[in-house]
């Protein structure tokens, strides 16, 4: 089985595509062990407890620093042989000592095609209020790997979505959410889970399904 922890923060709309993907058998092999939340009362939560999954809370609020953050969430995740961390709306930055513990095994979706819209502040309505004031014909979704400041990893996966002259930030949220987040982050799951994924520096390859 290809172990992965989910960590949350807000709806979980990102979790639960990965819970359904998972029950319509289209992530084979893979398993959710564990669901951690930054917050106690994240609507992700609930979504996991209905799922029927094991989860942990681990307030970012309560850690001055933030290595003893870092050093909370391996605790939870010690003895469980995590394959690959899924960030999935989870708004807290990971310290060295964590991501060192869990090398190019840590992505993040982030709901706009990097590097533009990212960055500290850049999650909710933000990456598509700023990129409807910059006037894009085009947004969408990214998965990247974790490094240890905000957006910046390597990226692994971008999906495109056009933008609607009549687009509120509320449509064009909803619509990169549903068609291109809720599709990128498992389909980058499965990559991961068949060995497909090399990473060399900043860039990331993809071997191609027979292996060649
Ligand atoms: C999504 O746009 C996600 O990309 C961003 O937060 C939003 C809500 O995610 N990080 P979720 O509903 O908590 O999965």
């Amino acid at each position: 089985m290809y172990q992965i922890a989910v960590f949350v923060s807000g709806g979980g709309t990102n979790l639960q595509a990965i819970i359904d993907q998972i029950d319509q058998g289209r992530l084979a092999g893979v398993r959710i062990a564990c669901v951690i939340a930054s917050k106690a009362d994240c609507p992700a939560l609930a979504r996991a407890r209905r799922a029927g999954l094991a989860t942990d809370v681990v307030p970012r609020k309560q850690f001055v620093q933030l290595a003893d953050f870092d050093r909370a969430l391996l605790a939870v995740l010690a003895r469980k042989e995590i394959d690959l961390v899924v960030l999935a709306g989870f708004l807290s930055l990971l310290g060295k000592d964590f991501l060192a513990a869990y090398p190019d095994r840590v992505i993040n979706i982030h709901p706009s095609l990097l590097p533009a819209f990212s960055g500290p502040g850049f999650y909710g309505l933000k990456p598509h209020q700023e990129a409807l004031a910059y006037g894009v014909r085009l947004s969408g979704a990214t998965v990247h790997l974790v490094d240890p400041t905000y957006d910046t990893g390597p990226v692994v996966l971008q999906k495109a979505v056009a933008v609607k002259q009549t687009d509120t930030a509320q449509d064009l949220q909803e619509r990169i959410m549903r068609e291109a987040e809720q599709v990128i982050l498992p389909e980058a799951i499965a990559l991961f889970a068949a060995g497909r994924i090399c990473v060399q520096g900043r860039r990331v390859f993809i071997e191609e399904e027979n292996g060649l």
